[in-house]
């Protein structure tokens, strides 16, 4: 065994403890890691890619009451589920984990799948969903990387790392007694403790393994963000509102349900920002009569897919 072999061994050895029992000490108490139930710890995954936890915690709980097992998901309408998850985004994920909820329910005796490998095979679940399922559910020694795990192995190298090098880093330190638990420590770790901005190097358990103590230099340069002003239409009449479903071929949010654009100017009766990816919009609201669209009970607009940004009118003027 070649010297530096012997040294990543060692250091794995040591470091694992150490992070294990900072997590049995400080981890949140999050509703998914109450239970190792496989659909309950898919929803939050799912719910996790791409929106904070404060977030999925106000719909989390929502969700699962709604669709409480995977036969209750696949049997749900496609725009039911899609409603559920208004206000988290990137409604992709929710067309994936419906169509993968229908496949799961197919097999004989709707086993879940317990492999990493037989979890890719699912709708919208790739290396890293399929490794935290895994192992947190079947104690799988699969080794996640996600934006915390890798600002943390960088950290700890003391240099930036290639994809393959996280995996492969990553996995030569999981745990193989605790591997989920390992998983969620490493990503707690980054999102409690070795933070993108002043991480709290003096609370962090692994600082004596840790080559930068303190922030790396930036990478790249922080993208851009564009401003842009858009202007729709709040068209109401008794106990009903206009609305427009955007089109089926659209790349974003397609078949979802917006409020009308409208071209009308002056002063917006309602005035909002909202943020998608790297683009602030500065909304303008305006109360005026639109041709387009199809008006909607006010008492149902819970079972509409609705846009985030739909929402958040609604929800600003009063309606919902
Ligand atoms: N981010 C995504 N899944 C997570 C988990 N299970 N624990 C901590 N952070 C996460």
């Amino acid at each position: 065994m070649s010297a530096s072999r012997t040294r990543g061994t060692k250091a794995a050895c040591s470091f694992q403890p150490g992070l294990l029992r900072w997590y049995d000490h400080h981890r949140r108490d999050l509703p998914w890691r109450r239970d190792r139930d496989p659909y309950r710890v898919w929803v939050s995954e799912i719910m996790l890619q791409q929106t904070r936890v404060a977030a999925v915690l106000e719909h989390y709980t929502v969700f699962l009451l709604r669709f409480p097992t995977v036969e209750a998901l696949a049997q749900a309408p496609e725009s039911a589920v899609l409603a559920a998850w208004s206000g988290l985004g990137y409604y992709r994920r929710a067309r994936m984990l419906w169509q993968a909820a229908r496949k799961v329910v197919e097999k004989p005796a709707a086993q879940f799948p317990q492999t990493a490998a037989e979890w890719r095979d699912l709708p919208g679940i790739g290396r890293y969903t399929a490794a935290a399922i895994s192992s947190i559910c079947f104690g799988e020694v699969a080794a996640v990387v996600d934006g915390n795990v890798e600002r943390v192995l960088e950290r700890l190298a003391g240099k930036r790392l290639s994809p393959a090098e996280l995996w492969q880093g990553a996995q030569a330190q999981i745990s193989p007694a605790r591997p989920g638990d390992f998983n969620q420590a490493m990503m707690e770790l980054g999102a409690m403790v070795c933070l993108p901005r002043q991480p709290k190097c003096a609370a962090c358990p692994l600082r004596s393994f840790c080559r930068t103590r303190g922030e790396l230099p930036a990478a790249a340069k922080v993208p851009q963000q564009r401003r842009e002003t858009v202007h729709y239409a709040l068209a109401l009449r008794r106990g009903e509102v206009k609305l427009v479903q955007r089109a089926r071929s659209q790349s974003l949010m397609p078949g979802m349900w917006d409020l009308p654009a409208t071209l009308a100017k002056g002063r917006p009766w309602l005035r909002l920002r909202h943020s998608i990816t790297v683009t602030i919009y500065d909304v303008h609201v305006y109360r005026v009569a639109v041709r387009r669209g199809r008006w909607v009970e006010t008492s149902r607009l819970h079972e509409i897919p609705l846009t985030g940004l739909a929402r958040k009118i609604l929800r600003k003027a009063g309606i919902w």
